[in-house]
């Protein structure tokens, strides 16, 4: 046993922990997370991502889905040859083929695991897989036989799992546990059921099942009723040793139970649950971040957390008794997340080794070019901007490392914008070192800049998404903006941060048109739908 301080209800509180009740997180923000459409990474933001995941101590990473594409082999590939810490997963439906793709992303891997999945429940069987019973369940043994011979670490679930009969639940997860599986995951896929009754279901299959002491209960919740947290946290009590979690809530349709929220439930109410996770938690807000910058996927302003309004207290009343004692209003403190007040941090005379120790406080380690670069561009930031930020060192750091490698470049702009239309933009790009100008007009500056990138590099992409948010207050305050393209079927995210907006979205234009051409072989997963 060991002894934690946890703040439950405002008092500290000596909490034993029992290592049986240690839960392993399991992250799925960069397979199930990019399902969320219009979400997809490129392979350098899934690498820097792993990175951000390992130093937060997350126990499994699910990388990918290797047959889905040559895009989702390279990274669960090149994310288990540099990740030491953290077991890395890959995704594959009951097939041989899909299996055996798998097997070889992760080989790499210090640990690795697969991860076999098919659908248990009367309508998938009929409809989706057009299997009966018998076929699936014998699918299940075939399938898990063949993940052990070539993995020591199998994980099996249940595809729509909470909507299965109980009987039939039962049989397959004993037949996953006779072939081999170590873990087995009950997915509430469609997001259907209630903390009590999924609570309930483990509780059943734990007593039930035989072989079932032996093997770890996972959950993988969907959010679609509002309820991901709570069923998480219900299957948890149920006996469930393992969440399946994403960053920021990401996922299918309204997406998986957020990493974030049941890890600080464990934490904060440690106890009510006498569970807890190995997370180093002030990593959440800068993984937050990273996955909402690189997705262009908001976090909403009130999202628990690590929403931007999570530890602003806006009521005079409230403001009264936070002065008093933080304990009043705030059940968690805010650096526990690693949300530090938005300090000020250098003026324009801050010096490289001051820069670097700042960036290691907001969880950067980087490279020698890398650091040139982020110190040039917060040199050029201070002269433009009076007070610099936390929030605007992560913005501009994280925009240094998306478009770092870019063959597109943006060189310079000149706008004419206001009342007297039309609006034109003058621009040149480079193309691999090579300058192409072009001007157009718009309707309205943003138009105009976004025709004279088409004019100066032609290509066939449609603009799916255009956003801008402030990074701190005030006029002075840097534009992030994110821009998502699609082109037959293939869709990229970019961003970029300026004082300038237009500038600011040029450049994430032009991110997003690098990102895509990075990922031309990569199919959309909706094409493997329906075949396992
Ligand atoms: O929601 C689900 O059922 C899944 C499985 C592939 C685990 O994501
Ligand atoms: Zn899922």
């Amino acid at each position: 046993m060991t002894e934690v301080v946890t703040a439950a209800a405002g008092a500290d509180t000596v909490i034993a922990q029992d290592p049986k009740d240690r839960v392993i997180v399991f992250d799925t923000t960069m397979r199930d997370g990019e399902q969320s459409p219009g979400a997809s990474m490129s392979l350098d933001e899934k690498l820097e991502l792993a990175k951000i995941l390992e130093d937060m101590r997350v126990d499994v990473i699910e990388a990918g889905f290797p047959i889905a594409s040559n895009g989702d082999f390279e990274s669960v590939r090149r994310i288990s040859e540099i990740v030491t810490e953290s077991t890395i997963c890959g995704l594959a439906r009951a097939g041989q083929a899909d299996i055996d793709r798998c097997a070889e992303a992760i080989r790499p891997a210090k640990r690795g695991r697969i991860h076999t999945f098919i659908s248990t429940s009367p309508v998938h069987m009929k409809w989706k897989l057009q299997m009966e019973p018998d076929a699936v369940l014998d699918m299940v043994t075939r399938s898990v036989s063949h993940a052990r011979n070539l993995c020591g670490d199998v994980e099996w679930s249940a595809e729509d799992a909470t909507r299965t009969e109980r009987d039939f639940l039962r049989r397959c997860v004993e037949a996953a546990i006779r072939a081999g599986a170590s873990t087995i995951n009950i997915p509430d896929t469609v997001g259907y059921t209630y903390p009590s009754e999924y609570e309930a279901i483990f509780r059943d299959l734990i007593e039930n099942v035989p072989g079932a002491d032996g093997v770890i209960f996972s959950t993988h919740c969907h959010n679609d009723l509002g309820l991901a947290v709570a069923n998480s946290l219900a299957g948890l009590q149920g006996g469930a040793r393992q969440v399946e979690v994403a960053m920021n809530g990401m996922g299918e349709r309204a997406g998986n139970a957020a990493l974030e929220e049941v890890v600080m439930a464990l934490k904060v109410r440690g106890d009510r649950l006498r569970h807890h996770t190995g997370i180093q938690t002030q990593h959440i807000t800068r993984a937050s971040r990273y996955v909402s910058a690189i997705t262009g996927f908001p976090v909403q302003f009130n999202k628990a957390i690590v929403g931007k309004n999570a530890f602003a207290h806006e009521s005079g009343i409230h403001q009264d008794g936070m002065l008093k004692n933080a304990e009043t209003y705030e059940i968690m403190k805010p650096e526990d997340v690693g949300q530090g007040a938005t300090n000020l941090v250098m003026g324009k005379h801050a010096g490289r080794a001051g820069f670097r120790e700042k960036l290691k406080t907001l969880g950067y380690e980087l490279g020698q070019n890398a650091l040139n670069e982020a110190f040039q561009r917060f040199k050029d930031l201070a002269d433009k901007k009076k007070h610099v930020f936390d929030d605007d060192i992560v913005a501009l750091v994280d925009d240094a490392l998306a478009s770092g490698t870019d063959r597109i470049q943006v060189k310079s702009l000149r706008v004419i914008a206001g009342t007297e239309g039309p609006q034109s933009a003058d621009l040149v790009l480079t193309v691999d070192g090579e300058d192409h100008s072009a001007t157009a007009t718009g309707d309205g500056p943003v138009d105009a800049v976004f025709n004279a990138i088409r004019m100066a590099v032609p290509h066939g992409a449609d603009l799916r998404l255009f956003q801008v948010h402030a990074v701190t207050e005030g006029t002075d305050a840097q534009a992030q903006v994110s821009v998502r393209l699609e082109e037959e079927g293939r869709i990229a995210t970019g961003q970029a941060a300026d004082t300038d907006t237009l500038t600011a979205s040029a450049k994430a234009y032009v991110n997003a048109l690098n990102n895509l051409m990075a990922r031309k072989d990569k199919r959309p997963l909706g094409a493997l739908a329906s075949q396992f």
